[in-house]
């Protein structure tokens, strides 16, 4: 199996059965947020105590790719500080701008599913949706 066939299985698999997909209620640090491109919308709840992310869970509609990055993200940033899940995202983010990054920094080798991404731009708002959610949730959170 090829690598690009590989990491598509993975992101199929993360697609199809989505991890954290669920509501935490209403009482939940909650952000929603849309991508402007296609009015695709996910909301994010977070579960945050002592500056740690103690639970994560989102829904939305979304492709493929928006979803299988929510499951991923989520299942990363779980029992993450703050800001080491803020790290994460900053580096996904220079990953979807094609630079050369360490990915062993990923806590979930999954993430690396998603690097050909950054050669589609219309498809990196799509895997940045719920990565963007989770820096809108830290500002909302301050
Ligand atoms: Fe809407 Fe990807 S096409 S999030």
């Amino acid at each position: 199996m090829s690598l690009d066939d590989l990491y598509r299985r993975v992101i199929m698999d993360h697609y199809q059965k989505p991890r954290n997909h669920g509501s935490l209620g209403e009482d939940a640090l909650s952000v929603e947020l849309n991508n402007p491109t296609c009015g695709d919308r996910i909301t994010l709840q977070m579960r945050v105590e002592n500056d740690i992310i103690e639970d994560a869970k989102f829904i939305g509609d979304g492709c493929s790719i928006s979803l299988a990055s929510a499951s991923m993200m989520t299942e990363a940033v779980k029992g993450m500080r703050v800001e080491e899940a803020l790290h994460l995202s900053e580096l996904f983010s220079q990953m979807m701008q094609g630079e050369d990054i360490d990915v062993d920094e990923f806590p979930l080798e999954d993430i690396e599913a998603l690097q050909g991404v950054c050669k589609f731009p219309a498809r990196i708002k799509c895997a940045t949706l719920a990565w963007k959610a989770l820096e809108r949730a830290r500002q909302t959170n301050r």
